[in-house]
């Protein structure tokens, strides 16, 4: 199984030429990678400029960018296939630019916008509609933790979230375990407890549907991750990738993540 790093950009950065420049740097740094995926999930507005630089800077025409090891990600996608709903994007809009990765019920998609477990769900099945591949987001608020609620909360995030998802489906997602308590908060969760949560998902995936299928799921951690904490996640806890925020916007430190991982 390959390991899975993800950079989410979140609203960064301002402009066209920011991206394709942080575009570019990581693209050479991990060039030669063949042990893990990585995955940029940019603000939609780069999205279609992003797949032509890949081609560009490779040589070659066509849909050559889906055999590079970067792919492209979003980081949000509206439930419904097309139609009158303002502002929003599609998991076949998504798709044509050369999209595979969709970042699905983000905690800042749920704190912010108000995005509930059953809303996921519909987002995650308009997703796998288009046959691209979800990271689901769950985790925990600080509050929740403290109270002792992570593995019930946990355990309802995913059971709303895949509701009729069937087992073939479920193969093409991905579950990011994104404590909020760690996210942008310079305090990233210990390794023995992301292992523990590991295991604990994988126990719940293998409830809903068997063993073979939670044995081939790819559980990534993420918040605070930077190029010291990493390698923990994956050598110790025994993940299979990150989900890395602000550090995926320096590019250096980003190549160093992937690098200290594989
Ligand atoms: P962070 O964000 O790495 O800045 O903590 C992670 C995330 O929100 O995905």
């Amino acid at each position: 199984m390959k390991l899975l790093i993800v950079a989410n950009w979140k609203m960064n950065p301002q402009t066209l030429r920011e991206a394709e420049q942080l575009f570019d740097l990581v693209k050479k740094g991990v060039k030669n990678i063949k042990k893990a995926e990585v995955v940029i999930c940019s603000p939609f507005v780069f999205l279609s400029n992003i797949p032509a630089r890949l081609r560009v800077a490779e040589g070659k025409s066509g849909r050559q960018h889906l055999k590079s090891n970067i792919k492209l990600g979003a980081q949000d996608v509206f439930r419904e296939k097309e139609g009158a709903y303002t502002g929003e994007i599609s998991s076949l809009m998504l798709k044509d630019v050369g999209c595979q990765y969709v970042i699905v019920g983000h905690s800042e998609r749920r704190g912010y916008f108000g995005e509930t477990n059953e809303m996921i769900n519909k987002k995650l099945k308009a997703v796998l509609e288009e046959k691209l591949n979800p990271i689901l987001c769950i985790g925990e608020t600080q509050q929740q933790r403290d109270k002792g609620e992570t593995d019930q909360i946990l355990k309802k995030q995913i059971k709303t979230a895949l509701k009729k998802v069937s087992s073939s489906k479920f193969s093409k997602i991905t579950i990011a375990y994104e404590p909020i308590w760690a996210i942008g908060t310079g305090e990233p969760c210990n390794v023995e407890e992301a292992q523990k949560i590991g295991l604990l998902i994988r126990k719940i995936i293998s409830g809903i549907y068997n063993r073979s299928v939670s044995k081939n799921l790819r559980i990534l951690y993420g918040g605070s991750v930077n190029s010291k904490n990493a390698a923990g996640y994956i050598k110790e806890a025994g993940l299979q990738g990150l989900l890395v925020g602000g550090a995926s916007l320096k590019a250096k430190e980003f190549v160093k993540i992937v690098k200290t991982v594989i």
